[in-house]
Order: C-alpha cells, then structure tokens, then sequence
C-alpha cells in the first residue's frame, strides 16, 4: 500500500529494518555529518536516520535524512514489496510500466488533519522553533526546505506547482530560496514579482513520500505534482486548504509554513553544497519571503536532503527516476529494444549514463548514446554516456567497466559532442557568458558486424548458478 502519511510509512520502513533512530546529535552539522560519513560506507545499503533529542530541542522533535535513499525504501513508497528491489532493471521496468498507465487525478480538499495540531502566526513565527540544520561546514546557513514542497499557483492559469527547491531560514520569519532558471517554481514566483506583486507560497518542510516523490519529478507543465500523486496511490491526494494563500497543503504533512515572496527585497542566499558536490552557485541574491503562519503535527519530523560530493543520503532514488525517465524518454524517441538505463550515482546522478540496449542493426549504440547524451533528463548537465550489450547490468559499473574495457576501441568508439546544454552551476564552465559543456559517448557494444562471432564470456551459466546456490546454501547466507 503507498502511504501519504510519514509516519504510517516510517513504520513500514521500521518494519523492514530499515530505519535507525539517533539520539544526542546537534542540528549544527552534526546530523549531517552522521549521515553523510554513513552513506559514504554502505551508500545505498543505509537505513534512514531519524535524529531524535537534538541539543536544545524537545525529545520527539525530529529530523529525517535518507527517506526514500535505498532500493528497498523506494519499493515500499512506491507501493512494491521491499525484496521487488533485488532486481533493479526489473524493478525500474515495472515503476514505468506501472507509471505509463496513470492518469492525473485530481486532489481533493479535506478539512481537517494532524498538521493543524498547532497553528503559529504573525510575531510568534519562529523558524527555530525547529531543529534547522546546518548540512556542511562550508554552508551559508541554516536551511529549513532541503527534502521539501515549494507550492505556487500560477497567477494565470492557476495552474499549482510543488517543486522542491531549497529554503534558507534566515530569520525567525525570514526566509529565502534559490530555484533554477527556468523551473515551473521560478517562473510561476517571477510572474507575480514582475508585476509587482507578493508571490503566494506554502512550505511544505516537513512532507510525506509520496509528495516528495511528486515534488521533485519533472513532469509536463500542465501537470500538477499532487494530482500526480494522487495518480500514483491511485485516489484523489488529500489536501488542506492554506487559510492564509488558499494553497493545497497535502494533508500528510508534519510541518507547513505559509507566507508570501517579496517583489522588492532580496537577501544572499547560500553556499550550499550541491548536487554536484561543489559549492559552484556561491551566494547570490534571492528574494526574501516571509513566513507568516506555520502549522505543524505534534512531536513534529523535518524532513531533510543535504546534497554533496557523492554518495549522499538521497542519490539513490534521484538515479532511479531519472533511470526511468531516461529509459521513457529513449522509448519515446522510437530507439528500438533498450533493455535497461541507468544513470550513475558516482556521476551525482547526471554525468554517468548507462544505456544497455538489445542491439538490432549497425548504428544502433551510437544512435542511442547520442539521443540519450541530448534528451531529457539527462541532456541537461551530462558529460559521459556509455552504450553496452543487454547481457551488462547499466547499475553494476563493474560491469559496465569490464564492457567499456572490452568491447570498445578507445580510437574509433568515442564520440565528442561540442557547445551542449549546461548550467552556471556545472563547476567545468569557464564564463558565465557560455553555458556550455561537451558530452562523450562510449560505444561499448561488441561491434555489430562481430556479434555472432565474438568470444564467449567465461561466466558460470544462471541454471549452474542456481543448482550451486540450492545446493550449498550455507555458503551463500
Ligand atoms: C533534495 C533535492 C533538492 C533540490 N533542490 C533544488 C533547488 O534548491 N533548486 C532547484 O531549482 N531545484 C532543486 N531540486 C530539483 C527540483 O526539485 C526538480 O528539478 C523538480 O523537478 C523541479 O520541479 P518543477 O519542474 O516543477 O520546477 C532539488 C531536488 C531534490 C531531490
């Protein structure tokens, strides 16, 4: 069952053995640190962390790092038997089959839900109140919308949008956010600031999966994320109806600040450690919004993501989505017989592409490593797209590196693309006056006029395997 209840999901995450609760650690990067130092040893293999009696902070004020950072955690969000992550591919294949046959539904409007437990408004605003952290050392601040749903309406269609961009506290009731170019946030939020007007905007810090999910999907701009949502756990998203904006507040959220974005006022914004694992944005002005009410649960959890250099806590289902949306998107351009992509977390989640494909005719690798180095979600900031046969597994770089260090001809199964698609924030640009980068594309599929004639991979066969593995099972458990 997919659960749009934090808590209801953290106990089905807890019943998997995958949560630990951590008590004493301070939000001034120790609770960072913990995780981080932890995915740096079992990356995608860590349980959540739930930090609990943090230093200046009631017991049962919580924070949530890692909440959908493991193939198992991902399954159970998704509605999936946690063991359905043992076979990535398959389990990627089925989320986007399961994903082509849903249709928006839209959400619907309670009245009541936890989260108006407790109300603060007007000077009794205090971002910290919570246990804000400070992610890394070098970071510019406290920030309260890492793992987060920023929520607009377009002032035109009306049109709502949930992005998770992130929210620096920089007051008590101040806060600010740094939101890409080109974002449905940004533009929704620019549309009112250009007019002259305050931005509308309701914080969701403290968000249940399946939001998140949905926050942080790219999906058609004439899609809303909680109707998207609401398509995945297959019945409207309950939300409430903000009494200060009117926005829809998913109902399963722990703790949800509203308040308005100023067409005037602007205040430095970070460093922050980014998705990339460089401080490359440095701080920059970002308009000021001011927090106005904030409504949160009893004993409430923020939920948070503290991007870096990888791996980190919330890499694992960023390549995930992004794998199926590339997988979609090779599909949708008509590349025949893709059987598996998988985009890298070594490459924090774009600049290591791996297509494997069933190949059906000469050019077949190089058609689909060039597509995939320019469509979305990985034409944006990529660098390295490797093309390998069916029988290499595109999540296991070891065999990927075997691929690359076996099939292909450095001299003649490379190609170099110029002047692509990339971002001030790629650490590789050298002027913010050219947003540019080149992509490289590995062909490391066994040459197609040598296929039939290859050598044959020395490997025990999958019936051998399994006769083995049945019969000496001790040396297996
Ligand atoms: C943990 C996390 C943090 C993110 N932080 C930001 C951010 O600070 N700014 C931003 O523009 N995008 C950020 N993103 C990416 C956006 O959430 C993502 O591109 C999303 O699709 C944007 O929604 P939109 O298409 O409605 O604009 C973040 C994603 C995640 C998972």
């Amino acid at each position: 069952m997919i659960q749009t209840d934090l808590r209801d999901f953290l106990a089905a995450v807890d019943d998997a053995g995958q949560l630990k609760i951590v008590n004493g650690a301070h939000w001034d990067k120790e609770m960072g640190a913990v995780t981080e130092v932890l995915y740096r040893q079992k990356v995608d293999q860590s349980p959540a962390l739930l930090f609990d009696d943090i230093p200046g902070y009631p017991k049962g004020w919580r924070c949530l790092y890692g909440m959908l950072g493991s193939p198992a955690r991902l399954a159970l969000a998704l509605g999936m038997d946690a063991q359905a992550a043992g076979d990535r591919m398959a389990m990627l294949n089925d989320v986007r089959k399961k994903m082509a046959l849903h249709e928006p539904i839209d959400f619907r409007t309670v009245s009541d839900a936890p989260v108006l437990e407790n109300i603060v408004e007007g000077d009794d605003v205090d971002m910290f109140k919570f246990p804000v952290p400070i992610h890394h050392e070098a970071d510019g601040g406290r920030y309260i919308g890492t793992a987060c749903g920023v929520i607009t309406r377009d002032p035109d269609t009306g049109r709502v949008n949930m992005g998770t961009y992130r929210v620096q506290a920089i007051g008590a009731n101040k806060a600010t956010s740094y939101i890409s170019n080109g974002k449905q946030g940004m533009i929704q939020r620019d549309k009112y600031l250009d007019a002259g007007k305050p931005c509308p905007m309701a914080i969701v810090i403290g968000i249940d999966p399946v939001s998140f999910l949905a926050a942080r999907y790219t999906l058609p701009d004439s899609v809303c994320e909680l109707d998207w949502a609401g398509a995945l756990t297959g019945g409207p998203l309950d939300v409430l109806e903000g009494g200060l904006t009117g926005l829809p507040i998913p109902a399963g959220s722990e703790i949800v600040m509203e308040g308005e974005v100023s067409p005037t006022e602007t205040t430095e914004e970070g460093p922050f450690g980014e998705w990339h694992g460089y401080y490359a944005g440095g701080a920059r002005p970002e308009p000021v919004i001011t927090i106005q009410r904030i409504y949160y649960r009893n004993n409430p959890i923020l939920t948070c993501a503290a991007s870096q250099k990888p791996p980190h806590s919330h890499l694992f289902e960023r390549c995930f989505l992004r794998s199926a949306a590339l997988w979609d998107s090779l599909d949708g351009a008509q590349i025949p017989d893709v059987r598996g992509a998988w985009v890298h977390q070594g490459g924090s989640g774009r600049t290591f592409v791996v297509v494997a494909i069933k190949q059906r005719y000469f050019g077949h690798a190089t058609q689909a490593g060039l597509i995939a180095s320019q469509i979305n979600p990985t034409g944006y900031c990529g660098r390295y797209v490797v093309v390998v046969d069916d029988d290499i597994d595109p999540s296991d770089i070891h065999d990927v590196l075997w691929a690359m260090g076996t099939r292909s001809d450095p001299k003649t199964d490379i190609t170099l693309l110029d002047k692509c698609w990339s971002s001030r924030l790629d650490p590789m640009v050298k002027s913010q006056d050219e947003l540019y980068n080149s992509r490289c594309v590995i062909n490391a599929c066994i040459p197609y006029e040598r296929i039939d004639d290859f050598p044959a991979v020395a490997q025990t066969s999958r019936e051998l395997a399994r006769e083995v593995m049945d019969k000496f099972p001790d040396v297996y458990s």
